[in-house]
């Protein structure tokens, strides 16, 4: 296994360009299953899960071919219905090809995905919602089995908003008869992008990006051409990344208009943050000022910003208050940053945070994607040498992490972990 190594305490400085997004790539790339042809998808970044994915479509048959990040997948080659455990265990996310199988093929067999170290994670709305459109779905030895005719178009009310669970649902009903109409519906930009990938194709989609999406099926799909949406959570963390090391980072090919809740928060935090032509200009300010922070579903604060923004706090001049309302367990990265010198206090769902203590370098574990990205965001802002283990997740969804903070003035290293 690799370690990064981070030497911390030095100012970022320059330019990064931001990657293609991998939870708007990750739907996608399997909405090429519901096509009857070859779609070509461009910027799409190169990563963990991108490679899963790749595989995972591989295994249903599918010719899938990558040229630098342009990725083509040929609906027309699909050949069995299945998403085996060993693939669905390395990625939650396969199980976005359940609703895809079932409009395309009519029956899809897709192992249940387990908990994972962020939350128990149930895929219960997911089934609920197929259930509705007419699917027969059984749980046998860890998979679902799930059959349907040709799925129908229905009036389907999500408890909780979810992101896969709205985009397994629009791609099911883009190839269902009749209209869906999806309530509470997730409103995140990837879920934008999928149904905006959809319409091109030829289903009739409107309403995404508001709690209330209605689709109406089409008899078949067809091939389209689509360029990913830039990575707003990797935009995020080269904002924090300025931030927490004083620094001075022009991030290009991004949307800010996807970051609103972070850049407000970012702000109030004393750094500035200006919307630049090329994309945004982020400015350490004279000290950090501590502020709240609560994750909420989109437009609110993301989940998958609240480790790297704790590393921000740690170094601000007071208490804030972090409170992380969407999964259960999403403060691993606390007993790590804890070793390198943050206060910080978890009670529930919500964690403390005394900034101004100051961070040390230190051995320390990442545990899962957005942890992992804190940790290192830790290491280069603490004194020091700071080690993080178990890497691997970081290449799950950060492309060409250390190549990228490298160029900007960043000195961290990838060595193999001692056995
Ligand atoms: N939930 C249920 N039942 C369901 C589905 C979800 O109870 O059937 C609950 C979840 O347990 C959670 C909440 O609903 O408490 C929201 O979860 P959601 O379904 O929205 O999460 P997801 O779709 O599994 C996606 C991203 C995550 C991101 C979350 C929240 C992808 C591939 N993954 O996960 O990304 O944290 O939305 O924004 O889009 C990451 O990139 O590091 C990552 C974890």
């Amino acid at each position: 296994m690799e370690k990064i190594v981070v030497e911390g305490g030095r100012r970022l400085e320059g330019t990064v360009a931001i990657s293609g997004a991998k939870n708007a790539a990750l739907p996608i790339l399997i909405s090429g299953i519901l096509a009857d042809g070859c779609s070509v998808y461009r910027n799409v970044p190169d990563l963990r899960d991108i490679r899963t994915v790749m595989a995972l479509l591989k295994n249903l048959g599918v010719h899938v071919h990558t040229n630098g990040d342009v990725v083509e997948v040929d609906g027309a080659s699909i050949k069995n219905h299945e998403a085996p455990y060993n693939l669905v265990k390395t990625m939650r996310a396969s199980v976005l090809v359940l609703g895809p199988l079932l409009a395309r093929l009519g029956k899809a067999r897709v192992s249940l995905p387990g908990g994972c170290a962020i939350g128990a994670r149930p895929v219960n709305l997911h089934l609920k919602g197929l259930k509705h459109m007419g699917a027969d779905i059984r749980l046998e030895h860890g998979y679902i089995d799930a059959q349907a005719d040709r799925l129908k178009g229905a009036c389907i009310y999500f408890d909780i908003p979810t992101v896969t669970g709205t985009e397994n649902l629009m791609m099911a009903a883009a190839l269902a008869e009749g209209t869906t109409t999806l309530k509470n519906a997730a409103r995140e930009p990837e879920v934008v992008a999928l149904a905006e990938t959809l319409t091109r194709m030829g289903a009739r989609i409107t309403g995404a990006g508001t709690p209330e999406i209605v689709i109406s099926g089409a008899k078949a799909l067809t091939p389209v051409t689509v360029d990913i949406i830039p990575d707003r959570i990797e935009t995020g963390t080269f904002m924090i990344a300025a931030a927490v090391t004083g620094g001075d980072v022009l991030i290009t090919g991004c949307k800010p208009k996807h970051l609103e809740a972070v850049i407000h928060k970012v702000r109030q935090a004393g750094v500035k943050v200006e919307i630049d032509p090329k994309g945004l200009h982020v400015v350490a300010g004279n000290g950090i000022s501590s502020v709240d922070v609560k994750t909420l579903p989109y437009p609110g604060f993301p989940t998958d910003m609240q480790a790297q923004f704790m590393v921000l706090m740690c170094l601000a001049d007071g208490l804030s208050v972090i409170s992380e309302t969407i999964f259960e367990n999403r403060f691993i990265h606390v007993c790590e940053l804890r070793r390198m010198g943050a206060e910080i206090k978890v009670s529930g769902n919500t964690a403390v945070v005394q900034g101004g203590r100051p961070l040390t370098g230190a051995p320390v574990m990442a545990t899962d994607l957005r942890a992992s990205a804190s940790l290192i965001l830790a290491g280069l802002a603490a004194r020091g040498l700071t080690e993080i283990s178990r890497v691997y997740h970081i290449d799950r969804g950060y492309e060409a992490i250390e190549k990228k903070l490298a160029a900007l003035g960043a000195r961290l290293w990838r060595t193999r972990e001692s056995p």
